[in-house]
């Protein structure tokens, strides 16, 4: 467990540290307690490709809704097959996912707001628990031009609904940026993302945008922007 001053002098020592340096700092400080959440979009992939080419011992897990994409299963296969790599899966418990969707139907979330946040509940934020679980640390692709909500991230910080420190190695870098290197380098990526999609999460909750639309525009299209995160980001 860090505490707020350690967690401000990692912050200024990572400062002008690229993503690749802040990744190998978080390996070495938090070892085998440190974990990668990937949801396979172009910011995911650009991390799985600075954790595999540095040989970083940093386990990489997606969380499995079994609503994503198919071409995001299809990526999976490939990311292992390229970094001789296990992507690990986690699956939301299915006892719960049976009484949700036999009580409130298997598309419940274009319902309310209140059904949307109790299928990501059960399908992201548990499944998310289980997977923090005596770890120390987790790393996330978010980046501060994503969204509203993510506008004053720093590169560490301490999440108190999870207990245990964040850390965003991207938060700096455009989208621009992260498509550019991922195609420059070869780096595998979901097919989606040349077909409008720029944010992906699950299929029923994502859309294809229009040229000029915010890139999370087509996450959860029937919400406010400032409604639209799925709980695994609060803090
Ligand atoms: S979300 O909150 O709106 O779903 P977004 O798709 O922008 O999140 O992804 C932001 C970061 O959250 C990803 O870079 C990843 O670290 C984590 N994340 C989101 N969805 C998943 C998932 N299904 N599995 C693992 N990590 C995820
Ligand atoms: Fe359920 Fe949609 Fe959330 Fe996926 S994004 S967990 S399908 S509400």
């Amino acid at each position: 467990m860090m505490n707020s001053d350690e967690i401000a002098n990692l912050n200024a020592e990572l400062q002008h540290a690229d993503s690749q340096q802040i990744l190998a700092r978080c390996s070495e400080l938090f070892g085998k307690k440190v974990a990668f959440a990937s949801s396979l979009g172009f910011e995911d992939q650009l991390i799985t490709h600075f954790i595999a080419t540095q040989q970083l011992p940093i386990t990489i897990f997606t969380l499995d809704t079994g609503r994503l994409f198919p071409e995001s299963y299809d990526l999976i296969d490939r990311t292992n097959a390229r970094y001789k790599l296990s992507i690990k899966l986690f699956f939301p418990e299915h006892k719960a996912v049976e009484e949700m969707v036999n009580t409130k139907g298997i598309n419940l979330f274009y319902e309310s707001i209140e059904n949307r946040k109790l299928c990501c509940g059960i399908r992201k934020t548990a499944p998310l628990r289980r997977a923090l679980q005596g770890l120390d640390a987790w790393i996330t692709g978010l980046r501060r031009e994503q969204s509203v909500t993510r506008q004053h991230m720093q590169i560490i910080e301490w999440d108190s609904v999870n207990q245990l420190v964040k850390v965003n190695p991207l938060i700096n870098w455009t989208a621009d940026e992260v498509e550019n290197y991922v195609k420059r380098e070869n780096i595998p990526y979901n097919k989606l993302h040349d077909q409008g999609f720029p944010s992906i999460g699950c299929q029923p909750c994502t859309q294809a945008i229009k040229a000029g639309d915010d890139i999370r525009a087509g996450r959860w299209w029937w919400e406010l922007p400032e409604q639209k995160e799925c709980g695994l980001h609060k803090s």
